[in-house]
This record gives C-alpha cells, structure tokens and sequence, in this order.
C-alpha cells in the first residue's frame, strides 16, 4: 500500500453531529531496535517487538462538528483528570500531519481525555501507547463515515496514522509481536505501518514476560527525536543499518525455532548496540544510569548460576526490561524482589508480559 490510500477521499460530515470513542492501547517493548529515521516518520531499519499487556494508555475521543468551520485545530487535553497544556503542541503538530489523511479533523472540536496504566513520568515513554490510542479513536470516527472499512484497513491506517506521530506507535496497534519496516523476509511488511508477525511463534515465546524495573524516572535528557537525528552524520550508521535488518532475519528464525538462548544474545545484543549508538554519537550522551549497569550484571550472574534464560533490553532510558519465558515466572520474580528492586528508584517495577494489542471499549 502507497501513502496515497490512506487519504480518506469522499466523506459526508452532515450527517454526524458529535460522538465519543475509547480505546485503550498498549505500550511495546522493540527486541529488534529502531534507531535513525528520514522524514516523514520513516524508520531507516526494520524492527520488531513485543505488544505489551498491563502498560497501556486509554483515550476517550469526544468530538463536536464546530459552529464556525476554520482551518485551526479546536482540541482540549485532559490528562488524568486535569485540563494538560503540555501535550498539545505534540498533538496539534500531530493533528498537521494526518490531516492530509483525514480532512475531517479541521471540522470538529475535539476533548482527548486520556490516561495512562502506569505511573505518571515513570520513564516509561507513554509516546507509543498514547498516539496509537489516539490514531484509533479517529479512525472509529472514519469507520462512521465508510462503514465498508475492513478490520484490516482499519488496523493499517491506525498503525500508519500512530507512526505519523511517534515511529514506535505504529507497533502499538496489534499484537503479540509486530514487524515495521519494509524487509524482504516479509512480503507484506512495510515502512509505512507494523504488521503482525506473519509466521508461527514457539510456544517458548506464548506469553513472554517483561518486569520493568523503574531505575530512573526522571524526564529524559535527550529526547528521542534529538538522539534520531544525531543518526544522520553518524559515523556507525550505514553499519548499524545494515546490522538491524540482519538481526530481523535472525529473529525471525528465532521465534519460530524456539532458541531461547540465540534469543537472549540477540535481545541484549541489540539493546546495547542502541546504547552504542547513543555513546558514539556526536554529541555523544549517555542515558543509562550506574544502576542500570549493576542490573545487567546481576541478571549475568543470575543466567548463569541457573541455567535461565532470563535477558535484558533497553529503551531510550534508564530503566531495564528483564525479559524472560513464562515458566520461569516464579524463580525469576523472587530474583527480581530480592536482589534487583534495590537498585530501583523506591523500589519500583512493573510486571508485564507480551499481549494481543489495543481494544475499543
Ligand atoms: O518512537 P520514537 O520515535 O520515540 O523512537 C523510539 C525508539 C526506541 O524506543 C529507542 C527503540 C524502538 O524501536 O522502540
């Protein structure tokens, strides 16, 4: 599919006064990464990631024909509970470019109340969640003006729509695990939106569980748009590029073969290899905090001494994912409570696991 066939070309507002949408939409966790993008949204290598479950957002959509049609935007953010000035300018530069999309955003005013599962500037970026909720609540307001939409064209469109405004949302609509990006072990993936994952997934990776531990909560000090950028005149890139989609082949294999140990060296692989990039980039930062190391070597050790098959990933942060396999849930939870909780901020973590992705309701 082209960019052309997501814009929304006939519609009749008339008949459509006002109404509401809800959707709550999961955050996800990428195995392989995404790190350098071109314009408009368009990531330079494949990734693919797990959907998460219990870390979601929920938008409630509220939308009224306006009384004197102009070409602005008319939208009011409530962010659990309170009336929220800081997410608008994202929104509106959001709402600029879908409206190519779907025109009839200039026609409505729009509340967003909205609200997140997990705590409030807990690092856990909220971008993915948040902009793929989003894109669904105006996607069930096209549905209402073609009801011939497929379940699939309407999934797509999110998913391109939620790329629009956060690369990372545009895995964020189905799950258990979604490919974006065009790679030729896919046939029908694509830049422009996630797909599921097409293939069978062993029954090892059913369920698959990642603990957030909540190392730091802070704002972060480089946004994710500044650190993509810096990929432009990196030294490493073409190769970093090329790694990416090397590893996506190699994950694929992986999930369908059920090599829990090719996993872990692929998963961490990954995730500090996207901290390399972070390190070597001019100007270089850093955003993984001393406890974030001593983390990574507890879980070493931990891998081990029990023969488990427990890894890490990171994001843009601080904070660890400890992913690991269903059945090791008990041991690997007393781990994480005696000896890993330490090194949280007040002794925070979440525990997750890979889910079906985002539901109206
Ligand atoms: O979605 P963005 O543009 O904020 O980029 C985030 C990219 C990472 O989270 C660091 C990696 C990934 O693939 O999710």
């Amino acid at each position: 599919m082209t960019e052309n066939d997501f814009v929304l070309k006939k519609y009749n507002s008339n008949n459509l006064k006002k109404g509401t949408f809800t959707w709550r939409s999961p955050s996800n966790i990428a195995l392989v990464k995404y790190w350098g993008k071109s314009e408009p949204q368009i990531p330079k290598n494949t990734s693919i990631s797990f959907t998460l479950n219990n870390c979601h957002t929920t938008t409630t959509l509220e939308f009224s024909k306006k009384e004197n049609p102009s070409n602005g935007y008319d939208i009011q953010v409530i962010f659990e509970g309170l009336i929220n000035k800081d997410f608008k300018p994202k929104i509106i530069k959001f709402f600029e470019r879908i409206e190519k999309y779907i025109p009839f955003i200039t026609e409505y005013g729009f509340v967003i109340k909205t609200e997140n599962s997990f705590p409030h500037s807990s690092g856990i970026a909220s971008s993915a969640s948040g902009l793929s909720a989003l894109a669904l609540c105006l996607m069930s307001i096209e549905k209402v003006f073609n009801t011939n939409l497929t379940d699939d064209y309407f999934n797509k469109k999110a998913s391109f729509l939620a790329r629009l405004g956060s690369g990372s949302a545009a895995r964020s609509v189905e799950g258990e695990i979604v490919v974006w990006g065009k790679h030729d072990d896919f046939s029908y993936s694509s830049d422009l939106y996630g797909i599921k994952f097409p293939n069978n997934i062993h029954v090892n990776f059913k369920n698959y569980k990642d603990s957030i531990l909540l190392v730091d909560k802070g704002e972060k000090k480089v946004s994710s748009t500044l650190g993509h950028n810096l990929m432009h005149e990196h030294p490493f890139a073409k190769a970093r590029f090329e790694q990416g989609n090397k590893n996506i082949s190699a994950m694929n294999k992986i999930l369908q073969n059920g090599d829990l140990k090719a996993f872990v060296q692929l998963v961490e692989s990954e995730a500090l290899t996207l901290h390399a990039m972070m390190l070597t980039s001019n100007p270089y930062f850093i955003l993984m905090k001393s406890n974030t190391l001593k983390i990574i070597e507890k879980i070493w050790d931990y891998r081990k001494r029990n023969q488990s098959n427990i890894c890490f990933t990171l994001d843009a942060g601080a904070n660890v994912h400890v992913l690991f396999p269903e059945k090791e849930n008990d041991q690997v939870n007393a781990f994480i409570t005696n000896e890993l909780i330490a090194f949280c901020q007040n002794n925070q973590y979440i525990c997750d696991k890979a889910g079906t992705g985002a539901w109206q309701l």
